[in-house]
This record gives structure tokens, sequence and C-alpha cells, in this order.
């Protein structure tokens, strides 16, 4: 039986009503939103790396400037995410700490390495894709504060995407083996980009709670489905093949038959044990050891400041 003040809540959530971030909320909801919004957030900072990487040896002036933007976005979409998550009564030090010690999960896809340039193109391309896929549904979210900040990411996550296919477009249209570098990239980040949608349905556990929250709005293989249907004439049309013997257009369905990740690989990849798992962490703990002076620093200001205003 229901307690009647999750009565009410569900009927607001039902009827399409957002909830703010005072008011009363089931604790498995406001847990829920503290797990999803944090590790979102984490990916948007963990994913830096892989294509900072590549910043230095952008082949251009102009695709650096583009890189170095697109990756200050994306430490923009974590501080915003971290705030957002911050309204539901976690402070910004405990989600870092739960990184840090590798309680807290984040994307999978950031666990894999950036070995060309073309790469670049491929996370721009599918993984920006994916992300969108999967963020445009959260902007009707119900909870608000989350809602609201997909609205702008999306909007930056599409230039993301854009900019990737244009870095394609450029390559595929080069020398024999800048075409195939870019052949390569889809190769390998192909699958891990199906991946980030989550496991299937049947082994997805928070699923069904959080569609009746209105948390998600669709299931991790609808958004899987969505995300090969919309990408596939985009690999066409730059003239690359899917890595996927299985992949078929199944006209009564109205979209694309395809095969199965690897499960195995995924679950290894969120328990800690993927190609780059470990130099991603690393690299977040070093910064956050290397800011311990600056901290500090603040800290002492902030506490000079409030005697001085005492006296
Ligand atoms: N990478 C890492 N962990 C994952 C992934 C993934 N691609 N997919 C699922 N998981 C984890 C879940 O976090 C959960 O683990 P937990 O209980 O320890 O948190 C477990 O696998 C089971 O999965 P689900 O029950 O399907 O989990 P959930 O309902 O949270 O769905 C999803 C997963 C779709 C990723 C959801 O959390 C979501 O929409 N998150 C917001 C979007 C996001 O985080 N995007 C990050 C990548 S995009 C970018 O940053 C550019």
């Amino acid at each position: 039986e229901m307690d009647p003040q999750e009565r009410v809540f569900q009927e607001r959530v039902d009827a399409g009503q957002k909830i703010e971030p005072k008011e009363w909320m089931p604790e498995g909801y406001r847990k829920t939103l503290i797990r999803q919004i944090s590790q979102h957030a984490h990916s948007e900072i963990v994913g830096q790396l892989p294509e900072g990487n590549w910043i230095s040896r952008a082949p251009t002036l102009e695709r650096k400037a583009i890189l170095l933007a697109k990756v200050q976005d994306e430490a923009g979409h974590g501080l915003y995410l971290y705030c957002a998550a911050e309204t539901l009564g976690i402070s910004r030090d405990e989600m870092y700490e739960q990184l840090h010690s590798g309680k807290a999960k984040y994307s999978s896809i950031f666990n894999y390495p950036t070995l060309t340039w073309a790469d670049i193109g491929a996370i721009g391309w599918l993984v920006d894709g994916a992300a969108i896929m999967n963020q445009v549904p959260l902007q009707r979210c119900s909870y608000g504060p989350y809602s609201r900040a997909m609205i702008r990411i999306c909007k930056e996550e599409s230039f993301h995407q854009r900019q990737g296919f244009d870095v394609l477009m450029k390559m595929v249209k080069g020398t024999p083996a800048q075409k195939a570098m870019v052949q390569d990239a889809l190769n390998r980040w192909w699958w891990p980009s199906l991946m980030m949608f989550g496991p299937s349905d049947d082994a997805s556990v928070h699923s069904a709670q959080s569609m009746a929250w209105k948390i998600k709005q669709n299931s991790n293989d609808e958004l899987r489905q969505k995300f090969v249907d919309q990408t596939v004439p985009q690999a066409e049309y730059l003239g690359l093949t899917v890595p996927d013997p299985a992949l078929k257009w199944n006209e009564d369905k109205g979209g694309y038959d395809f095969g199965e990740p690897d499960w195995e690989e995924f679950f290894n990849v969120i328990a800690g044990n993927g190609p780059c798992n470990a130099e991603r962490l690393n690299a977040r703990k070093q910064a956050w050891d290397d800011g311990a002076w600056f901290r500090d620093g603040l800290t002492a200001y902030a506490e000079k400041a409030a005697e001085r205003r005492a006296a």
C-alpha cells in the first residue's frame, strides 16, 4: 500500500509536473537522481581526458581551437550537473570522493583509448551522437534542475556531434590512408558506443522504477535501436562499413536488426577493468591532489576574511 505522501508525489509525476529541490520526494527517488546525475557529471569530467589527449596534436590551428572549445564545454557540463546534484543534498566533495574511490561509476565509453585523429571525429559523431539520443528525453525528466540542465547541454552536444562528423567528412575525402583510419576508428568505437545506453532491458536493474518516476522516458534498448537507425545511414553517407555482420534493414519494424554487443566486455569495463580505467581514474586523482594547495589557500583566505569581518 502506497504511503499517502508518496501517492500525491506519484500523481504529480504522472501529471507531468516537475519536482523541485525543496519539495517532498521519496528517498529512493532522491538516491536514484543523485546516482544518475553524479555519474553523468563524472562522465563529462572524465570524458575530457580521451579528447584532451589530442588538443596538442590537432592537425590545424582551426581544429585545435574547435577541440579546445568542445573539451571546455564538457567541463562546463560536468560543473553544471554537479550543481544539479547538489540541490538533492549531496556535497561536491562527497561526489568527488565517490569518483576517486571507485564507488561511483562514469560512462564506460571513456575507458577506451584515442589512438588516431580519426578517433576524435568518431567520438564527436558516435559518442556525442549517443549522448544526445539519451539526453534529449532527459530534458523531460521529472526533476526540474536536471531537466533544465539538459536543455543547454543538448544544444552544445549537437554542435559536438556535427564537429565530429565534419572531421570525418574531411578525412574520408582525403588519402586512402586517411579513409582507412576513419574505418578503423568506426570499427573500434561502434560497439562501445552501443554499450553507452546501458545493459539490455532485461538486465537493467533501475529502468522500471526510473521510468515510473519519469526520470527515464525510454528504456536502454529503445534508445539503442533509435541510435542504430539514425547512425547507419550516416555511416553509409561517409562510405563506411558498420562492423556488424548481423546488421540488416527490417522493413516490418521500420528499423535495423543488429547484433548483440559483447556484454561481458561491458560488465568488465564498468567493474573497473577496461583498457583505460586505471589511467583515467589516476588522472582525476592526480588533478585533485595537485589542486590541494589551491583549495587550502581559498579556505585560509575565507577564514581570514570572516575573522576580519567579526573583528
Ligand atoms: N557506463 C557505465 N555504467 C553504466 C552504463 C554505462 N554505459 N550503463 C549502465 N551502467 C550502470 C548503471 O549506472 C548501473 O550501475 P549502478 O547501479 O552502480 O549505478 C548499472 O549499470 C545497471 O544499469 P541500469 O539499471 O540500466 O542503470 P540506469 O537506469 O541508471 O541507466 C543510463 C543507465 C542509461 C546510462 C542512465 O543512467 C542515464 O541515462 N544516465 C544519464 C546519461 C549519462 O550519464 N551519460 C553519460 C555519457 S554521455 C557524456 O557524458 C558525454
